[in-house]
């Protein structure tokens, strides 16, 4: 929500049950059962947060050709199934962009429960999007082609090693990656250790959220809304801690660096290859475009069930087995 604090996620975050107070070398899980909320002051020194910047090496583009980048794992309908998405190809920024093709690289993931044997493989679909603003002097973005691929029967609570790409094209599969799927469902049966984390953004401040949610070692994220704040920029790539106050009364439409998303993509990608993250749309998602249209950005490159999962996911807890 907080639109000129974005290091504020720094202290929103909440390892759900996080038990055992700091001493404990097991980070706390929630199959131990309720346990008292380990909880630190606010604080009150906000301090101004710094966005990592374009030449920042960790949101620079790595991947060469058609290899994938901005690897994620998000869970599917059940424990049997999961997504995995990533992006080929640039993305482009400026006064004429031209769409890329998504039939151009094909998505295809190949799985399978040893790195040495990736036996099964998924296909599944690409598109690309576009944030386009009819106004002198703004410019206009599409961006890679962005992959998603829905592995179905899977073994609840496996790891599975995995390779996304195009095998039909050279330097165009990925490193092997691996996750966890989640237990059977059951009302005994859930996640160990889930990350609730909200207003992301990209920040130093995000950095030490992230490296601290990593180091208490996630089964599942949850990102509550608010991903990387491409909202708070002007098309040009000029940032502001509080876009209305730095540019609310000069610009036709509320403008974006849709760029921010790939950087976060890229950054996160350490993380969200390795274990599921399941991303809930914020204020910040929004991205008002020509003809009205919003959320391009979230829909496209999330798989878009993520709420709906969400929504389903919560109303199969039994509250009389965790009420908490
Ligand atoms: C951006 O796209 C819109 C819609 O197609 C177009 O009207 C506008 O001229 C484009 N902007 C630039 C700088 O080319
Ligand atoms: C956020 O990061 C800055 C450095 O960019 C640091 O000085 C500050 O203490 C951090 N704030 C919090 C709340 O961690
Ligand atoms: C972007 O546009 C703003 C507002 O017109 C201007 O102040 C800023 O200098 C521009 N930045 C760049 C990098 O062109
Ligand atoms: C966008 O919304 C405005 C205000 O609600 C409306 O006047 C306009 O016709 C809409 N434009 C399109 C292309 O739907």
């Amino acid at each position: 929500m907080p639109s000129n604090t974005m290091w504020w996620g720094s202290l929103r975050l909440l390892l759900l049950l996080a038990a055992a107070v700091a001493a404990a070398a097991e980070p706390a899980s929630t199959l131990t059962g309720p346990s008292r909320p380990v909880t630190v002051a606010l604080r009150k020194d906000r301090g101004h947060a710094v966005d990592l910047p374009d030449t920042d090496p960790r949101v620079q583009r790595r991947a060469t050709g058609w290899a994938p980048e901005q690897i994620t794992v998000a869970l599917s309908a059940a424990p049997t199934s999961a997504w995995v998405s990533w992006i080929t190809g640039e993305f482009q920024m400026g006064g004429t962009v031209k769409p890329l093709n998504p039939g151009t690289v094909a998505s295809v993931v190949r799985y399978g429960l040893a790195a040495d044997s990736l036996v099964h493989e998924a296909t599944g679909d690409a598109l690309v999007y576009s944030q386009l603003y009819p106004f002198e002097g703004l410019q206009n973005y599409t961006s890679g082609i962005i992959h998603h691929v829905r592995l179905q029967g899977l073994e609840p609570a496996t790891k599975y090693y995995y390779q996304c790409g195009d095998p039909g094209i050279p330097g165009a599969m990925s490193a092997v990656h691996a996750f966890r799927t989640m237990p059977a469902v059951g009302p005994r049966s859930y996640p160990g250790r889930i990350a609730v984390v909200g207003d992301l953004g990209l920040t130093y401040n995000t950095t030490s959220t992230v490296d601290h949610m990593v180091s208490n070692r996630p089964d599942l994220v949850l990102l509550v809304g608010d991903v990387c704040y491409a909202n708070m920029y002007l098309t040009n790539g000029t940032g502001a801690d509080c876009y209305s106050c730095a540019f609310g009364k000069s610009t036709p439409i509320h403008e974006t660096y849709q760029p921010r998303w790939d950087y976060w993509g890229r950054y996160m990608e350490a993380v969200t290859s390795g274990t599921p993250m399941m991303v809930v749309e914020g204020n910040h998602e929004i991205e008002e475009q020509i003809g009205n249209k919003t959320f391009a950005a979230y829909r496209s490159r999330r798989s878009g069930e993520q709420y709906r999962w969400l929504v389903k996911d919560l109303a199969k807890v039994d509250r009389a087995v965790t009420p908490w």
